[in-house]
């Protein structure tokens, strides 16, 4: 069990509720483009799961959509009970906290060192420096990179870039982890260390959500895979091998037949 607040404003108790919930969502882009088409998905606290497909099948904008970068045309998205289509600007900030969010492309900061660019990510929230200080060693050693701590990202190695880009997602002690292709830059050893780092957060009790299309690196780690196709969730798998049907019996994220909606 966990409190949230904020605008998220009480405190309260979730439990069995699904902390993401995706009720009957589709996604059209406006240039016409239906990304999503009517998806259903309950992620419960704790959960580890991927989201496969190759690309252009809707999984970024799964990923999108929880920490408010898209909206949803239809339906109803659900981040620990908030539908997060209806969040106010203050509240698209409150739910970002609540998610550390992963990219494939890194976007750290080349002029800050490995150390500033996690004091940078706390230090928005006006957190006193001790405190500071004691969460980025913290975090650094968790991903192993404490004596690297003055170096600057240019001279790490991918994987190290990731690591750091995992601890900045974690900084502020999300609930829920959101990464998108976080080894599509990585060579397949350093993709293992990728993955084996976000399992063992994952096992301190972060609910984590991977888009991948890294299919060794799914079959290896026997966690729950969502497969998508066609802007669809086509299969669900509590243990799953990347699973693919011998065809998608969906076009690639079709144009909408009614043409481009101009609502957003
Ligand atoms: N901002 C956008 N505007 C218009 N079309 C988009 C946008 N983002 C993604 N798309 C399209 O939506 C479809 C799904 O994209 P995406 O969710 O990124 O798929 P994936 O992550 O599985 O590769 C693709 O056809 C892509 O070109
Ligand atoms: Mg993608």
């Amino acid at each position: 069990m966990f409190h949230i607040g904020g605008e998220f404003g009480y405190n309260r108790v979730v439990s069995d509720q699904p902390v993401i919930e995706l009720q009957s969502v589709s996604v059209l882009y406006p240039n016409g483009i239906q990304a999503l088409q009517d998806a259903d998905l309950r992620v419960h606290k704790g959960e580890f799961v991927f989201l496969v497909g190759p690309s252009g099948e809707g999984k970024s904008t799964i990923l999108k959509l929880l920490y408010r970068e898209v909206k949803a045309t239809e339906g109803h998205v659900l981040v620990e009970g908030h539908d997060v289509g209806r969040l106010s600007a203050v509240g698209v900030a409150r739910l970002r906290r609540r998610l550390g969010v992963v990219f494939q492309d890194f976007r750290l900061l080349d002029y800050k060192t490995v150390r500033e660019n996690l004091t940078f990510a706390m230090q928005v929230l006006d957190t006193p420096p001790q405190i500071i200080r004691r969460r980025v060693n913290e975090l650094l050693d968790q991903v192993g990179l404490l004596d690297r701590r003055n170096d600057f990202p240019q001279q790490l190695s991918g994987g190290e870039q990731q690591r750091l880009c995992i601890a900045r997602a974690l900084i502020n002690h999300p609930p829920i982890l959101l990464a998108d292709e976080p080894t599509g830059n990585l060579d397949p050893d350093t993709s293992e260390e990728i993955f084996r780092l976000l399992e063992a957060i994952n096992l301190k009790g972060t609910t984590v959500i991977v888009a991948t299309h890294d299919n060794a690196m799914v079959d290896r780690m026997l966690r729950r895979v969502v497969y998508m196709c066609g802007g669809r969730i086509v299969g669900d798998h509590p243990a799953g091998s990347y699973y693919q049907p011998d065809e998608c019996p969906y076009d690639e994220a079709a144009p909408a037949a009614s043409g481009a909606s101009s609502e957003w």
